[in-house]
């Protein structure tokens, strides 16, 4: 099974570095780390390698045996597709109001998917399908923290740097970032105190999230009754993976903000992100309008998560926005007008 694995990582290319035209902003390089672009279209291609070879090097994985996942829908694409590679049965725990786009991309890898009507039921219900089957959960939530290797040069922060090297600002002020399991944000935040580069690390939070108050309260007994709106970021509970002590700033964006931002970045890109790109790029633009008032200048990076093409539905239909009560009008404007004018208006709410 490492073998497979190995030939497929070396099959792969490198994700994209995009750096954004912004010829407001003169003093500020923005940049997307265009994590779509993987096999399985999401940065959890890279989370869903690593939970496999961690479970396969630990003895937890064996041959025929299933492997079972709770994931609301990018993670289990990603290992729906690992899990074909090996010729393994998958079982994604998922909420019953998942996409039908995300549904029908585990089942185009073979997965099968096993619904819940709590979210709060995903995880015992595939802990326990793993028990009586024999097989491995393979638990992003606990382990996403553990497995991702943030020393080595195949990580997403190293290939970050890397790509930065022949810019004018090659070492980014800030590199922003969204929290589902809060793997992406430790991996970058132990790999920036590892190299000792002079980068800040901020995780951006949707509402009906409780990270941000943990990080703020320095505590991690929150609890929300109701799910993130912003597909795969966002948690009622604190999760085991999100490490706030490797993060030096957070910031609570809208959810109508974060949509806005991902209608303006796909307007610029001339193609679609997924929402919590949406909130990324929020809060990398309010971060550079504050650097612009400061009078200062460098880069920012981000990470482009995933494609807009699953959120035709949601997300990118005006009919859906306006009966979940999404005003994103009010944002766009804001951020169209901060690229045009590197104004940063505030949104009167
Ligand atoms: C689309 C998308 N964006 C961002 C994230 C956040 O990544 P992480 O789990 O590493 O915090 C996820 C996680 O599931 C995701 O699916």
């Amino acid at each position: 099974m490492i073998d497979k694995l190995r030939a497929d990582f070396n099959r792969s290319a490198d994700t994209h570095l995009l750096r954004l035209e912004t010829p407001a902003l003169p003093g500020i390089d923005l940049y997307l780390k265009d994590e779509s672009a993987h096999p399985t279209g999401s940065l959890k291609h890279r989370l869903a390698r690593s939970l496999f070879l961690y479970g396969i090097c630990s003895g937890w994985i064996n041959a025929d045996r299933p492997v079972v996942e709770a994931s609301s829908g990018s993670t289990a694409v990603s290992e729906a597709y690992f899990a074909k590679l090996l010729g393994l049965p998958f079982v994604a725990v998922v909420p019953r109001g998942t996409s039908k786009q995300k549904i029908a991309a585990i089942e185009r890898h073979g997965g099968r998917c096993h619904f819940v009507d709590d979210i709060m039921e995903m995880a015992p219900v595939a802990r326990g399908l793993a028990e009586r089957t024999g097989g491995h959960f393979l638990d992003q939530f606990t382990y996403a923290e553990r497995v991702t290797g943030w020393r080595g040069n195949d990580n997403i922060a190293a290939s970050i740097f890397s790509q930065m090297s022949l810019e004018r600002f090659p070492i980014p002020k800030w590199i922003v970032t969204s929290a589902g399991t809060g793997g992406t944000s430790a991996t970058i935040g132990r790999y920036v105190r590892y190299r000792k580069v002079d980068t800040k690390v901020c995780v951006a939070d949707p509402e009906n999230s409780v990270f941000y108050d943990c990080f703020t309260k320095c505590r991690r007994d929150f609890r929300l009754a109701a799910p993130s709106r912003i597909e795969g970021i966002g948690r009622p509970v604190c999760e085991p993976s999100f490490i706030p002590e490797v993060i030096d700033r957070m910031l609570k964006i809208p959810d109508a903000a974060s949509l806005g931002a991902m209608r303006v970045l796909a307007e610029h890109l001339g193609r679609r992100p997924g929402g919590s790109t949406g909130t990324n790029f929020y809060a990398m633009c309010r971060l550079a309008a504050e650097m612009i008032r400061r009078g200062g200048t460098g880069s920012i990076v981000t990470l482009l998560c995933d494609g807009g093409e699953r959120y035709a539905g949601t997300y990118y239909d005006d009919a859906w926005l306006a009966a979940e009560g999404f005003d994103i009008d009010p944002y766009r404007l804001q951020v169209l007008t901060f690229l045009d004018s590197g104004q940063w208006r505030p949104v009167r709410a």
